[in-house]
């Protein structure tokens, strides 16, 4: 099961003789403007003027519908999850159906599906038909098909459940969460040891969703002039079999925790990609990796882990890279302009119901990367940055 993390610093634990930065640093012209403009808008008379003045009316009305998403996330995530656990956007997949066809195949009362389809239809998931039928709605339509979005809407449960106590999580006073249990790497102190079948759902999942991302990676860095890879974390090898299929010569070497690798070795054979593709079994944070290919991906794994993790894992990859080798570092970041809210408050929040890591800004990637011995990284841009950033770092012969 999950685990308490160490209590966060209070602010009057800083060591001796610091006090809070907010006491003694000067304020800048910026911090003066905001404090004025936050007076301002806390102000119910500011408030009512401008909602009422033509000009400022339609801010205020997007700032009110802002904060109540805010509130309301939760709930439209809850409406989410009831489509996909229901099985709704496979029904309409197949076509539209009335009000009354869907109220049997879902095995709800009509005045409960009714709700339901209302709900789905605001939150664009469903969308209203001729002759009083519901179809796909835009979003219910990209969820009907991708199999990987909807078993990751399903496993969401767990992390609903966790949040239920955020200032918990956050003190380190919540109970075991649910989300550790599920990642049973991330609590475990051997995790070479864990049995298949404590893997098993994890890494189908990883699977299912690796379609989402290996294409994205693949295109931002084309692997034709490397001669093999190693996807280190590589799960049951999805994003190994993208690579093959896209180049043909490139070689395949997977390493993951030894009841992972075996599932890779089962695909790869499936796959008929047992020729040119190889497993190992062990654990990054204490075996050696073996030093066999000229380019090292990480995917999906920096932020499950904690800083002292990370860079035990990094100088593992630097010191089984060649001199001409390099790493691709695929994940979602913080920071990322245009995916602050996935990358700083979803995965935030998502790895501290985990147990452990965190998304990290680029530049405290690097500043991991540099201190493995790597040159600082280049980043390549991917088309979508809130699935994936990636950065590709060389050896840095000086180390
Ligand atoms: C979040 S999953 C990512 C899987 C895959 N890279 C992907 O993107 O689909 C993390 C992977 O790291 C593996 N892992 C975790 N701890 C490990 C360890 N100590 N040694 C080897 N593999 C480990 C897990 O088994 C899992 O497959």
């Amino acid at each position: 099961m999950g685990h308490a993390r160490p209590r966060p610093r209070a602010p009057d634990a800083l060591g001796p003789g610091m006090a809070p930065a907010s006491a003694k640093q000067p304020r800048s012209w910026r911090d003066r403007w905001l404090s004025q403009r936050d007076r301002l808008l806390a102000s119910p008379r500011f408030q009512r003027w401008a909602a009422a003045f033509p000009l400022t009316r339609p801010i205020a009305q997007r700032q009110a519908n802002a904060l109540f998403d805010l509130c309301a996330g939760f709930v439209y995530s809850q409406i989410l999850l009831a489509c996909v656990e229901l099985g709704l956007f496979e029904r309409l997949a197949a076509g539209p159906l009335t009000l009354a066809e869907l109220a049997r195949a879902l095995d709800l009362g009509e005045p409960a599906a009714d709700r339901l389809l209302l709900a789905a239809a605001a939150l664009r998931l469903v969308e209203p038909r001729s002759g009083g039928r519901y179809g796909l709605g835009p979003q219910g339509a990209v969820v009907a098909g991708s199999p990987g979005i909807a078993a990751m809407i399903r496993h969401h449960r767990l992390l609903y459940d966790d949040l239920r106590d955020p200032v918990g999580l956050l003190r380190g006073t919540a109970p075991p969460t649910r989300l550790g249990g599920y990642w049973p790497y991330a609590g475990s102190a051997t995790p070479a040891g864990l049995p298949p079948e404590q893997v098993a759902e994890y890494s189908a999942l990883m699977a299912a969703s690796q379609p989402l991302i290996a294409d994205d990676i693949l295109e931002a860095y084309p692997l034709g002039r490397h001669r093999r890879l190693m996807d280190v974390g590589g799960g049951e090898g999805a994003f190994l079999a993208a690579a093959g299929a896209r180049w043909p010569k490139l070689e395949l070497v997977l390493f993951d925790l030894p009841a992972v690798a075996e599932r890779a070795a089962l695909r790869f054979a499936q796959a008929g990609l047992a020729s040119r593709a190889s497993t190992v079994g062990g654990s990054f944070l204490e075996d050696p990796l073996p030093p066999c290919a000229d380019v090292i991906s990480l995917v999906r794994i920096i932020h499950d882990h904690d800083d002292e993790g990370a860079l035990a894992l990094l100088r593992a990859v630097r010191r089984a890279l060649p001199p001409d080798g390099c790493l691709l570092l695929a994940e979602p970041m913080a920071g990322t302009p245009g995916a602050l809210p996935i990358g700083d408050a979803y995965f935030g929040f998502y790895l501290l119901a985990m147990g452990r890591g965190r998304a990290r800004r680029p530049a405290e990637l690097a500043a991991l990367l540099t201190a493995a011995g790597f040159q600082p990284p280049r980043s390549l841009p991917t088309r979508r940055p809130f699935l994936t950033s990636l950065l590709r770092a060389c050896p840095d012969q000086a180390t």
